[in-house]
């Protein structure tokens, strides 16, 4: 088995709805929304899964912060630090062939001076290979300045984690004709500064129908209601691997908790009952050694140097 060998050299396992065969890139993106083609997007935060969501086809691949609750265990996303966005960036774009990759710049990375928000995304596309950040918030003064140094911004408006405090929870927004009025502004305010993509998470279906139709730029929703340009969900969601009640917006595919539990308490099992290694799944020496060792009676130490043999 060779980690590192790509079976389907760029072409998808699974053929996308996006009959894009080649690799995902955000002006194709943009094609997508003009086109009327539904964009998929799942988060991902290391090798093996990001290569089972890219061989599925899904377009854009988010290494959201949400990392620090699904895979660091936190209790919301505030803790995870850019070093580690970066580590988790680095083994999914080693993974990612077609998806266009994103990273999430997390808390504190981008909220200081403009200055230090660039510096930091330059990091995510420098240092791991992100083909752009998403940053949560009407955030126009750096959304500028990230479209001026090449790097593409994917923008995050309606239930922003990062801004749970403030917020006092995760909460659908958006639920006043004041806050929707705000919300379709800022939404303008990011597309008109250069924002690629936005991502409209916990807000009514009416409201992100308006926002898709007022922008240019494609929506990718998430609790969002099904008029977004696109969709994004959290790969643990989907697979029951959160350990906690999942959100109404959340659609289940797989159980895949109940798989690995399963399988891994069949292995203890094995063990436990000397079922597991069988004979077929152990090395042997070869005859004429086997015949040395037992002739010599000496069986310890030829046998640690035969575990080469295969
Ligand atoms: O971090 C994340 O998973 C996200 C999605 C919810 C869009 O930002």
């Amino acid at each position: 088995m060779s980690l590192t060998n790509f079976p389907y050299e760029g072409k998808p396992a699974a053929a996308p709805t996006s009959q894009i065969t080649t690799k995902v890139t955000m002006p194709a993106l943009a094609e997508m929304k003009r086109q009327g083609k539904p964009i998929t997007a799942l988060t991902a935060y290391d090798y093996a899964t990001s290569r089972l969501v890219d061989e599925a086809g899904i377009d854009m691949i988010l290494v959201g912060d949400s990392l620090a609750m699904v895979v660091l265990g936190h209790d919301n996303t505030l803790a995870v630090t850019v070093d580690e966005m970066l580590h988790h960036t680095r083994a999914v774009r080693r993974a990612v062939r077609r998806a266009l990759v994103v990273a999430d710049m997390p808390f504190g990375s981008y909220h200081g001076t403009v200055a230090e928000g660039v510096a930091n995304a330059v990091r995510f596309v420098k240092e791991a290979g992100a083909e752009a950040v998403k940053i949560e918030g009407p955030r126009t003064e750096l959304v500028r300045a990230l479209t001026a140094s090449e790097i593409p911004v994917v923008g995050h408006l309606g239930l922003t984690p990062q801004s749970v405090h403030r917020l006092g929870g995760y909460r659908v927004q958006a639920k006043t004709a004041e806050t929707v009025a705000q919300l379709r502004a800022d939404a303008e305010a990011l597309a008109e500064a250069g924002a690629a993509a936005i991502v409209l998470e916990g807000v009514p279906r009416e409201v992100a129908a308006a926002i898709t139709a007022d922008l240019s730029i494609p929506t990718i929703g998430i609790g969002a209601g099904p008029d977004c340009d696109g969709q994004i969900l959290v790969f643990h969601d989907i697979l029951n691997m959160t350990f906690a009640p999942h959100a109404k917006f959340v659609r289940q595919y797989a159980d895949v908790s109940a798989v690995i539990r399963d399988a891994v308490e069949h292995y203890r099992e094995d063990v436990e009952h000397r079922a597991f290694p069988t004979d077929e799944e152990s090395y042997h020496l070869p005859a004429a050694v086997r015949e040395a060792v037992e002739a010599a009676d000496i069986p310890s130490l030829p046998l640690a140097a035969g575990i080469h043999q295969v």
